[in-house]
């Protein structure tokens, strides 16, 4: 897969964010390897308090908030900056807000979100929570399309595992998040490699 981008230049990538940035890190790390097809220009935060702002500057890595309260300013907002950054692919990871129809039509096929369970099961908030409620065997992350209804665009892929009979709602967060940080830059590469 990889040796299709040998060569190539990388593609610009911006990471939308609101809160740890766990995922937007393994992102980062990924992206530095040689055989990257992205490279992170713009990390956007809905949240100026969110923790994973500060890998963005760790890395010097160009970050703005963009305040959610009146809807429109905001995507103008980010409209104009992703337009200044040549962004070619974007990436949402743990990102709470909702983008506008009007927004998704301008990057249409070049929006991918991480959910953290198997879709189209589990989808919206909470999903470790309700996946131990209902006594399921099996839970995982999906990278999927973004399309305008929630969490249901075209799945690219996705990573199951085994849960154990003592797996509690932390545990399970811990383990899928794990999973989310593999799963992420592999679906970036099958998502780029198929188009
Ligand atoms: C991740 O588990 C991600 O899958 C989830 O939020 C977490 C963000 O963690 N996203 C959603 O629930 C989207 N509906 P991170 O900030 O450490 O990457």
């Amino acid at each position: 897969l990889m040796a299709k981008f040998v060569g190539k230049s990388k593609l610009n990538a911006a990471v939308f964010i609101s809160g740890r940035g766990s995922n937007l890190r393994s992102l980062i790390n990924y992206s530095k390897k040689k055989l990257s097809p992205i490279k992170i220009v713009l990390v956007v935060s809905s949240n100026k308090e969110a923790q994973g702002l500060n890998y963005a500057k760790m890395n010097n890595i160009k970050n703005i908030v963009v305040i959610y309260k009146n809807i429109p300013k905001a995507e103008k907002k980010l409209l104009d900056t992703l337009v200044k950054y040549k962004i070619q692919l974007i990436c949402l990871a743990g990102f709470m807000k909702i983008l506008s129809k009007k927004f998704l039509l301008k990057f249409k096929g070049q929006i991918l979100n991480i959910h953290p369970s198997l879709l189209p099961n589990y989808k919206g908030l909470h999903t470790h929570k309700r996946v131990i409620e209902n006594k399921e065997k099996f839970t995982g992350c999906t990278v999927h399309l973004v399309n305008s209804c929630l969490d249901s665009g075209k799945i690219i892929l996705q990573k199951k595992i085994k849960i154990l009979r003592k797996d509690n709602e932390n545990s399970l967060t811990k383990k899928v998040l794990k999973l989310e940080h593999q799963l992420y830059p592999k679906a970036i590469v099958k998502f780029l490699s198929n188009r």
